[in-house]
């Protein structure tokens, strides 16, 4: 065994209730951000499939969780949904509460230790018509939904997430448009991100007035900004991407304050959000016991090589462009550079600059296109590509534990090939595969060969 980890290593994967439970509104689940927007404009949505047709887990979990454990998984992320627990936004659905009590419940018995998210880009439609998190109801209403959640399953959930990927929502729904609500403006998208944190930093500190026995934590995608050179406009460039898209929540969540070159540069540009007398003392209370990184690709920028047109809108787009650097490695179906060294990368700053903070990676996993051509004759997927991407990062990883680094397990995305957003099925990423006419599930290489990883806790 070359790479050994250590005694207790989390292995397993990740998905999320949107992506995997199914069908819109059984069970009396409430409508969320993405059931509206795909029925206002399916044409968003690759190949028109939407939130409804998703893998079935709410009928099928338990033959889930028993393959979960057939290939190694010690742990697995899922997340609530809001809108399935609180369908009216104030009282609980009892439907809701036997279904994840099941599923905790079912994960128990199996050996698997559930991490268990609150909030993963499903905003329930009825608070972003109030405004979602533009608006501090909805964080007043997520604290509330929080505690709820923490009483039902907090006996028993060992680690749960806050939220996942805030810097998605602020992107996709106001810089970027690839999330509902679709809308642009950087104030706005300031005020998304910062009524995030606070609504984060009053779960955990609800969570720890609860004095339960788990854990809380926050996942990031941690996306480390590559400059072109060592001019030092490529690298206040890199360093001005780092802030925007990673420090802006890694720094309020593991040290409970935002940076300040960060604030400096907002309050230059008019761009502050608006915020309460003693908001900054609950941000400060937000620290987390852990952290969920995800992570996909790095972030390669240059100092900008054209001026900003004077009346174009702020964007963190005005302080850098991005890289394209010859030779880097693609996945062509994502789109996506893959660069393995990036996850050392990110516990070694974590290591340096964070307190060493207990981490784990939370996501980490590649989407491939037209998967279906790799079935073999024995009907499986034969994804030696995903075997050496996982491959090459736990080696990066086990080196950044060898140097000290206190990274606690590896999740892949995902357990189940599932619904990805816009992307619905356009690329495959599971251990399982899924033919969406039966529904039937297939392990695929990859996820034998993570059952061995698994059981001999290296490889
Ligand atoms: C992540 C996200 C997941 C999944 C994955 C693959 O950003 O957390 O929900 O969609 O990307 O696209």
């Amino acid at each position: 065994m070359k790479y050994q980890f250590p005694e207790g290593f989390w292995w397993g994967s990740a998905s999320s209730a949107a992506q995997s439970e199914g069908a819109a509104v059984q069970g009396g689940k409430a409508k969320t951000i993405w059931d509206h927007w795909f029925e206002i404009e399916p044409n968003r949505f690759h190949g028109q499939v939407g939130p409804a047709e998703t893998s079935t887990f709410y009928q099928h979990y338990r033959q889930d969780i028993e393959l979960m454990k057939q290939i190694g998984h010690n742990s697995f992320r899922t997340s609530i949904s809001w809108a399935r627990l609180m369908p009216d936004g104030v009282s609980v659905n009892q439907e809701a509460v036997d279904f994840y009590n099941n599923v905790i419940d079912t994960m128990l018995e199996n050996g698997i230790t559930p991490f268990i998210g609150l909030f993963h880009f499903d905003m329930p439609l009825l608070w972003q018509a109030r405004g979602g998190w533009e608006s501090r109801e909805t964080v007043e209403a997520y604290e509330k939904y929080a505690e709820i959640c923490f009483k039902l399953f907090g006996d028993r959930v060992a680690c749960w997430m806050t939220f996942n990927e805030p810097v998605v929502v602020v992107e996709g729904g106001y810089l970027y448009d690839f999330h509902y609500p679709n809308k642009f403006g950087f104030r706005m998208a300031a005020q998304v991100a910062f009524n995030m944190m606070l609504a984060h930093s009053k779960a955990v500190r609800c969570y720890r007035r609860l004095k339960l026995a788990g854990r809380i934590g926050i996942v990031l995608n941690l996306t480390p900004s590559y400059p072109r050179s060592e001019h030092p406009a490529d690298l206040k460039a890199s360093f001005i991407a780092d802030l925007f898209f990673n420090r802006a929540f890694l720094d309020p969540a593991v040290k409970g304050c935002y940076p300040e070159e960060l604030v400096d540069l907002l309050k230059q540009h008019d761009q502050l959000p608006v915020y309460e007398a003693d908001d900054l003392a609950t941000i400060a209370e937000g620290k987390v016991d852990i952290l969920g990184i995800n992570y996909y690709q790095p972030r390669r920028v240059k100092a900008r090589m054209t001026a900003i047109c004077p009346d174009a809108p702020f964007m963190p787009d005005w302080f850098f462009e991005n890289y394209e650097m010859p030779g880097r490695k693609m996945n062509p179906y994502r789109g996506w550079e893959i660069y393995e060294k990036g996850i050392y990368d990110i516990l070694i700053n974590l290591r340096d600059n964070y307190g060493n903070i207990d981490c784990y990676i939370s996501e980490n996993g590649m989407g491939v296109e037209n998967e279906q051509r790799f079935i073999a004759d024995d009907g499986q997927v034969k994804d030696d590509y995903r075997i050496e991407f996982i491959r090459e990062h736990l080696k990066w990883m086990h080196q950044a534990i060898q140097e000290g680094a206190h990274c606690r397990g590896y999740h892949l995305w995902t357990f189940i090939d599932n619904w990805s957003w816009m992307n619905a099925y356009k690329n495959r990423y599971g251990f399982i595969s899924l033919d969406l006419n039966t529904q039937i599930r297939t392990v695929k290489k990859s996820g034998e060969w993570f059952a061995d990883v698994s059981r001999n806790n290296g490889f």
